[in-house]
């Protein structure tokens, strides 16, 4: 198994993409700390996948955005596991809004949650893995429209290209001691944070602007994750990858 012996921290993993993330982790054969807001949810997908891979899961409450919360969770990740391997920042939230309309507690919203979560969490669980001498990776999740411009999401892309220059960023920062970070940029993925955000109109231009013509299943962006915590990985730090089924690199598109 790919992840035997790895200790993953995956955030935002009571449902969708982080859920699929938690699952493929266990499937891989790693032990999962799923943490997220919905502590339930997060103890559903612990006793999921301890049902159907055994093992030994955990399952932990966050609030990314909250420094004091993020340090307690990667303290109780370390001491259910014995210690962390990588984690998966998969905690997010959309925001979709005309620019003329978005306020400033709109924009601290979703930079709260999507970038600074992601920079709290990347700190601290890299804190640990300096202090204990060990190497590890980051995986954290951007979006197609970090570099691909749509209507009404200028205070999400923000965050999302700022979760790519992060991500980069830290690369650098980070190699000298064997930990590398990676951003996975999907393209549109069916889950709940779409069902809510995506009209049926956005849906038609979604598919129709994919090279795939669909929305990607949570599972096809947890693989890639599977793949960038693996030591199948282990020269590839600062990249991003598209899992976008054609979103960014296609143009005009003929049926
Ligand atoms: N679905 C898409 O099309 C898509 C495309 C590109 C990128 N993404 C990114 O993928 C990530 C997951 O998206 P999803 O579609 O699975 O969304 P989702 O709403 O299904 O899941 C997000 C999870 O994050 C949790 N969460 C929200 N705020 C949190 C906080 N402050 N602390 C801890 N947990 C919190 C939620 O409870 C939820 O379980 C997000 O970062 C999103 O921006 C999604």
């Amino acid at each position: 198994m790919r992840l035997k012996g790895k200790r993953v921290l995956v955030t935002g993993a009571a449902t969708g993409i982080g859920q699929a993330v938690a699952e493929a982790m266990a499937a891989a054969g790693a032990t999962v700390i799923a943490a997220d807001l919905n502590a339930e949810g997060a103890s559903a997908t612990a006793k999921a996948l301890y049902k159907a891979h055994h093992g030994s899961h955990h399952a932990l409450a966050v609030d990314v955005g909250s420094e004091a919360s993020v340090k307690a969770m990667v303290e109780k990740a370390v001491s259910h596991a014995g210690g962390l391997d990588a984690v998966v920042t998969v905690a997010g939230i959309g925001m979709h809004k005309p620019f003329l309309d978005v306020t400033l507690a709109d924009w601290q919203k979703v930079h709260g949650v999507n970038l600074q979560g992601t920079f709290l969490t990347c700190r601290e669980v890299a804190r640990h893995l300096v202090a204990e001498g060990r190497p590890g990776a980051l995986v954290t999740i951007a979006s197609g429209a970090a570099t691909r411009a749509s209507s009404s999401v200028s205070a999400y892309a923000a965050t999302k290209g700022g979760v790519l220059s992060f991500t980069r960023a830290i690369a650098v920062d980070l190699a000298p001691y064997g930990i590398r970070a990676n951003a996975i940029c999907p393209g549109p993925v069916a889950t709940e944070l779409v069902e809510r955000a995506h009209s049926a109109e956005m849906r038609k231009s979604f598919e129709a602007t994919v090279a795939m013509h669909r929305y990607a299943k949570p599972a096809e962006i947890a693989g890639a994750a599977v793949f960038l915590v693996s030591d199948e990985a282990s020269y590839i730090t600062g990249a991003d990858l598209a899992v976008d089924g054609g979103f960014v690199n296609s143009g005009v598109i003929v049926r």
